[in-house]
C-alpha cells in the first residue's frame, strides 16, 4: 500500500555501541505518526537493532543479501540469514552495491526473487549517472533498470515492493535532484508502472526520493505528488536531522 515513508541508510557507518546510541536517541523523538521509519544498518548489528526497535514502530532493513538460498558464498548473507533475525525488508539495488560490486540487473532481479521467496519486502534503487542526465538519456537508463529488474514480477509481488529513485550524481555530493526533477522522474516511473501492470497498482507503490536529502530541503521535495519519502544516507546518521526530515514529510 502507498505510504509516506523515510528510510535512513545508514551504508558502512555506526559500530555497535554507536548503533544502539542512534537508535536511542530516534525512540527518545517520540511518535512519527503514520510516516513509516526504517533504518539500514549494518548486516553485524542488524539483530542488535531488532532487539533495540521493538514496539517503537521503527523498522529495521538489510543494506543488502545474496541472491542465492545458501552455499558457498564466502563473506555473504542470505534472505533465511536476515529472516531469522527478524529483519522483514531489504535495500536491493543501490548505486554504490551496483558501481563497488558489480551488481547488475540480472543479478538484481535473483536477488528480488530471493527475497520474495523469503518473504522479505524490497526498497529498490536505481538512478541514472550525470552523463545520463547531461545526453538526455536519463529516462531511459531508468526504465531499464526497472523493466529488468522487475518487470517480469506478477503483479501480486508489487505490494512488496517500495521503489527509490536515486541519481548518482546527487548521493553524498550535497547537489539534490530539484524538487521539479524528482516530481518528473516519479511521475515518470508511476507511468512505466502503470503501462506494464495497472492504474491501481501504480497508484499504490511508493516512490521515494534519495540523494543529498537534508533536513532544509525534505519539506519541499516530499511536498510532491508523486514522492512519498526518502532515502537517506548521510543525513540518517544523525537523530536531530533525521527526524527533522521524518517531521518534514
Ligand atoms: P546521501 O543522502 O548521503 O546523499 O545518500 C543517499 C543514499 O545513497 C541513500 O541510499
Amino acid at each position: 500500500m502507498r505510504s509516506k515513508i523515510v528510510a535512513g541508510n545508514w551504508k558502512m557507518n555506526n559500530d555497535q555501541a554507536e548503533t544502539s546510541n542512534l537508535i536511542d536517541a530516534l525512540k527518545a523523538h517520540g511518535d512519527f505518526g503514520t510516516t513509516r521509519v526504517i533504518i539500514a544498518p549494518s548486516f553485524v548489528n542488524l539483530a542488535q537493532a531488532v532487539t533495540l526497535t521493538a514496539d517503537s514502530g521503527i523498522e529495521v532493513a538489510a543494506q543488502n543479501m545474496h541472491e542465492a538460498t545458501s552455499g558457498a558464498y564466502t563473506g555473504e548473507v542470505s534472505p533465511a540469514m536476515l529472516s531469522s533475525v527478524g529483519i522483514q525488508t531489504v535495500i536491493l539495488g543501490h548505486s554504490e552495491r551496483r558501481a563497488y560490486f558489480g551488481e547488475n540487473d540480472a543479478t538484481l532481479a535473483k536477488k528480488v526473487t530471493n527475497a520474495f521467496d523469503h518473504d522479505i519486502d524490497v526498497v529498490f534503487c536505481f538512478g541514472e549517472e550525470l552523463e545520463d542526465r547531461k545526453s538526455d538519456n536519463h529516462f531511459n537508463v531508468v526504465k531499464s533498470q526497472i523493466a529488468n529488474a522487475l518487470f517480469a514480477l506478477p503483479a501480486a509481488a508489487w505490494f512488496k515492493i517500495v521503489l527509490a529513485y536515486e541519481p548518482v550524481w546527487a548521493i553524498g555530493t550535497g547537489e539534490t535532484a530539484s524538487p521539479e526533477q524528482a516530481q518528473e522522474m516519479h511521475a515518470f516511473i508511476r507511468g512505466l508502472v502503470q503501462d506494464q501492470y495497472d492504474a491501481v497498482l501504480a497508484d499504490d507503490v511508493s516512490i521515494l526520493y534519495g540523494g543529498s536529502v537534508k533536513p532544509g530541503n525534505a519539506q519541499e521535495i516530499f511536498s510532491k505528488q508523486d514522492v512519498d519519502g526518502g532515502l537517506i544516507g548521510g543525513a540518517a546518521l544523525s537523530a536531530a536531522d533525521f527526524t527533522t526530515i521524518i517531521k518534514s514529510i
